[in-house]
């Protein structure tokens, strides 16, 4: 057997997404060919936990444990699973914390040899043809012999200083452990918040980082999607549910710019797909909607408005009587609701989406047809009302049905490449039914 395409997954310190990563890349390379999820975290195994409930379900075969722990304590049963259609990953017991002095006596050379070794075994008894290893937070020996033996390596960084800190100090125990290794590292930045825009990320990177990651570049920046972080407890695949967060998108776009120039048949579907302009814009784009369309900026400038109108009222006794006339004041407070609305109902339709994908995609069919009806009415009440008088609210219904056109190309895309009938169906006739609404109230009127 050949050997398989390696990527570890590693960090300076703890919590920073690894495990969520990982599941993702894996997630998405499973897609293309047989994957092998593997959890080195040993002694937290957040991995094994995450993957205990499904894994309790499905077939399980014996596999000999890794030569790591033999004369530290019986290592007990390990098993390798199947967790999806072409996923893998393998189950073991709790492992003793006197078992991690002995782990980390063991030096780099030593550990890589039995890793890659456990791996290899692992793959042929799979018929994998990639792994990911999920490695411990932190610069210890698992994680420099994950890197070692790894074709490809992604550090996982937040961008704050202190984490920062821990990470930089991974690469450069690493370069003292491997001296004559070069492994292939690149970073990620994950859970950025607002406060970091990616151009900031992305220079700061190109200054001061880029030379200890070998001059590659910096591998992709993920934003932090709360709406994630309480998904994650439902189901790992979180990028089969949320098919539109960042995580999953940006996941593909990574796939492609780390395999592209090497590994290329690895690749999986969508992350071959990918052009240059869709990966230039991919780096920058963060999930962030322009300030015009969200509802807290709406929600404060539209309080101003009205606290000055207001004011204006107690000072001249008679609102009308100053600068505005009836028909101006009437414009801007229509412009005003107009504004909300179209922002209210497009956040709306957002979230309702979203909920309606993964109710879908984790089976929960009622609860989807809930979410469908909901959407429908939302989006047809809204093109019926925007239709039927005067041109404000014509431009209303335009502002409305443009975004439905991208809605229903998603709708194709998940037929063509995915075979999701249910839902791209619904997109397209939605946005079907939606546009003849807003016709015939529009005409009939
Ligand atoms: N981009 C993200 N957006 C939101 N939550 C995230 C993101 N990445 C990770 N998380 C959350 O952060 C927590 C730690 O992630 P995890 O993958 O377990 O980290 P690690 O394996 O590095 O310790 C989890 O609750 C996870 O859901
Ligand atoms: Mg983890």
């Amino acid at each position: 057997m050949t050997k398989p395409l390696i990527i570890a997954v590693v960090s300076g310190k703890g919590g920073v997404g690894k495990t969520m990563l990982s599941v993702a890349i894996a997630n998405e390379l499973a897609q293309g060919r047989k994957t092998l999820l593997l959890d080195l975290d040993f002694f937290n195994r957040g991995l094994t936990g995450l993957f205990a409930s499904a894994a309790a379900k499905v077939r399980r075969e014996q596999v000999r444990p890794p030569e790591l722990f033999t004369g530290c304590q019986p290592a007990g049963d390990w098993y390798l699973v199947a967790v999806g259609a072409n996923l893998f990953t393998v189950e073991y017991g709790d492992i003793e914390k006197s078992s991690a002095a002995a782990l980390e006596a063991m030096d780099v050379q030593a550990l890589s040899n039995a890793l890659g070794t456990f791996i290899m075994c692992l793959c042929e008894q799979s018929g994998c043809e990639i792994a990911v290893l999920d490695c411990h937070g932190g610069p210890d020996n698992t994680s420099f012999a994950a890197c070692a033996i790894a074709t490809h390596s992604i550090l996982v960084s937040e961008p704050d200083k202190i984490t920062l800190y821990g990470t930089l100090n991974f690469v450069r125990q690493m370069a003292a452990e491997l001296p004559d290794k070069k492994p292939d590292i690149r970073l990620v930045f994950n859970k950025v918040i607002p406060a970091f825009s990616a151009r900031f990320l992305q220079k700061f990177y190109d200054d001061l980082l880029r030379d200890q990651f070998g001059g590659n570049d910096l591998l992709a920046i993920y934003p932090f999607e709360p709406h994630l972080t309480k998904g994650f407890e439902k189901t790992p695949f979180l990028t089969t549910v949320y098919p539109t967060s960042q995580l999953a998108i940006k996941t593909n776009f990574l796939l492609h710019d780390l395999l592209a120039a090497r590994d290329a048949s690895y690749l999986p579907p969508k992350a071959m797909r990918v052009g240059r302009v869709g990966s230039l814009i991919s780096r920058y784009y963060m999930g962030r909607w322009p300030r015009i369309l969200d509802q807290n900026f709406i929600f404060r400038l539209i309080g101003f408005a009205a606290i000055g109108l207001v004011a204006r009222t107690y000072r001249e006794q008679n609102l009308l009587s100053g600068m505005l006339d009836s028909a101006q004041f009437f414009f801007i407070t229509a412009i005003l609701v107009l504004w909300l609305f179209v922002a209210a109902i497009l956040n709306w339709l957002k979230d309702l989406d979203i909920f309606l994908t993964y109710s879908l995609r984790s089976g929960s069919y009622w609860v989807a047809a809930v979410g469908c009806v909901t959407l429908a009415m939302l989006c047809l009440g809204g093109t019926a009302i925007a239709g039927s008088s005067g041109y404000l609210s014509n431009l209303y219904g335009v502002l409305l049905i443009l975004p439905l056109y991208l809605y229903a190309r998603r709708g194709w895309l998940n037929i063509k490449d995915d075979r999701r009938y249910l839902e791209g169906g619904f997109r397209m006739a939605l946005t079907a039914a939606a546009t003849a609404t807003f016709g015939i109230t529009a005409f009939s009127t």
